[in-house]
């Protein structure tokens, strides 16, 4: 690099980043002349800012997506696929690059960054497949010379609102089954991880998707996630986040008769049996319980043990917490990265106090981290509980954020009791040596997601995301369960006999 171009790469870099919304197919301010700040949860650095948009700004974006629409839904399904190619290599290209928007605005470690892009990319090789499957039914016509088939066809305009700690890989799993099915999209991502919203949106301009197809609206919930909802051209809700906000997203959609899909809480258990491998267990509740500092949906909060392998299983866990570093994920070294803000923090630590205040055991962590520098940033210290009842708010309640408790239990019966008396049921998962008791586990444990001798982190894009109960309403991210979400069922009649023939009367 000469020194002329060393200057100029520092003149950009300093420069404050400004993210704009992107509505039929331009960069675009919003009318309210408003911005927000990103910053960096490490060190509270300010990243750039993002414009604040407003309802006009969304009425835009849904006009866009209309128009776009109307010609998009006729593309035969292959050509649209080959949209989805394109972005799949062009995230492909952009990964590390992606991977360090991602640590530096959402905190989580740089492997695990590349690991969500990774995501990303296997989402858009795989639903580009679907462009050539997106099966439906032909079946049999129970009259003569009747054919009878079912297909899918788009729903209209997806509203996709996205939460932060799966900044790429859930918008993936929504606006990429959206595309490949005949929609368009009405996109706000959460305002804590705007960056790599906007860069995922330049990789769908650059690999040519037609104008006004995929539109991104930044701003609050309250008022561009309202709009979204109540939008009349909006044809679907996808939403994944608190299960206070899916539920009013849900009341109003309902209200309005529009389809909605809904990923929200979880409170994910390992159960451990007196047979299991307990070192295998112990590595299956770090990663899950302490990776992405116990922020992803799936995240292992509750422990469930079988009394006897109760101590070994402390002891051995909380040797394993001496060796997680807490700082700045950009550094390879590091195992755990902040909390996403300081209300978040708070709040983490505020259940700490309520578990100890029920009577729990704290054996390790419970507290916020200021050493080494880290004191601009929101670090909270892995925290594990012991002694813990099913009944307590610590074992009941989402935290989302690195605090695990202990259950103990006598029998497998018990676990799978303690497991499923949540209000929750997203990921669950059983180490066992025995494959019958696996088996009674992959039965009744009532979570749409069941791992055995695994974590409960560590989802797959090519099979269904989501689960039971207040987790969710029914529907599923990823796989190809993501096509119910974005499409209509069509029962198509096809008589070549010449005759009207009426079935039910003229068939026997
Ligand atoms: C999530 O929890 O949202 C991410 C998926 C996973 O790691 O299971």
């Amino acid at each position: 690099m000469n020194n002329q171009t060393v200057q100029e790469t520092a003149k950009k870099d300093t420069a404050v980043k400004k993210y704009l919304n992107f509505i039929n197919g331009e960069w675009v301010d919003s009318e309210s002349g408003k911005y927000t700040q990103n910053t960096n949860p490490v060190n509270g650095e300010v990243l750039g800012e993002v414009v604040a948009s407003t309802k006009a700004d969304v009425e835009k974006a849904v006009q866009a997506a209309k128009e776009a629409q109307k010609k998009w839904r006729n593309v035969p399904a292959p050509e649209r696929a080959d949209f989805l190619y394109k972005v799949a290599y062009l995230l492909k290209e952009r990964k590390e690059e992606l991977a360090q928007v991602l640590t530096k605005e959402m905190g989580k470690v740089i492997a695990e960054a590349r690991g969500e892009v990774q995501e990303a990319i296997d989402m858009a090789f795989y639903m580009a497949g679907e462009g050539r499957r997106m099966f439906g039914d032909t079946v049999p016509s129970e009259l003569r010379n009747k054919f009878a088939m079912s297909v899918r066809v788009p729903v209209g305009i997806a509203g996709l609102i996205t939460p932060w700690n799966f900044p790429i890989a859930i918008a993936s799993w929504k606006s990429l089954p959206a595309l490949v099915t005949g929609n368009a999209v009405v996109w706000k991502p959460a305002s804590e991880t705007p960056f790599l919203a906007g860069e995922f949106v330049k990789i769908y301009e650059e690999a040519g998707l037609p104008k006004g197809l995929v539109n991104l609206v930044y701003g609050s919930g309250s008022e561009v996630g309202n709009a979204i909802v109540e939008h009349p051209d909006v044809d679907i809700v996808s939403f994944t986040g608190s299960n206070e906000v899916g539920k009013k997203i849900n009341g109003r959609a309902g209200e309005l008769l529009k389809r909605t899909s809904l990923e929200m809480g979880g409170k994910n258990a390992v159960t451990v049996l007196e047979d299991a491998d307990i070192d295998l267990a112990v590595d299956g509740i770090v990663w899950s319980a302490f990776g992405t500092s116990g922020q992803r949906c799936t995240a292992c909060s509750r422990i469930i043990v079988h009394e006897s392998v109760k101590e070994e299983l402390e002891q051995k866990l909380m040797k394993r917490m001496e060796m997680l570093k807490l700082g700045d994920g950009l550094d390879e070294s590091i195992d755990v990265g902040p909390v996403i803000n300081r209300s978040s923090l708070e709040k983490i630590h505020e259940y700490v106090k309520i578990g100890k205040d029920e009577g729990a055991k704290l054996l390790k962590g419970g507290e916020i981290v200021t050493e080494n520098g880290l004191d601009k940033g929101n670090f909270y210290a892995p925290t594990l509980f012991t002694n813990v009842k099913s009944d307590m708010r610590i074992a009941q309640e989402e935290i989302f954020g690195p605090v695990a408790s202990i259950i103990p239990v006598k029998s497998l019966e018990e676990a799978i009791e303690v497991n499923n008396s949540v209000e929750f049921g997203l990921s669950s998962s059983i180490f066992t040596a025995d494959v019958n008791r696996a088996f009674q586990a992959m039965r009744d444990l009532d979570t749409g997601i069941v791992y055995i001798n695994a974590g409960t982190t560590g989802a797959e894009i090519h099979l269904p995301f989501g689960g039971t109960k207040g987790t969710g309403n029914g529907h599923r991210d990823s796989g190809v369960a993501s096509l119910d979400v974005y499409t209509e069922w069509k029962s198509v009649y096809i008589d070549y006999s010449g005759k009207i023939q009426r079935a039910q009367i003229d068939n026997y």
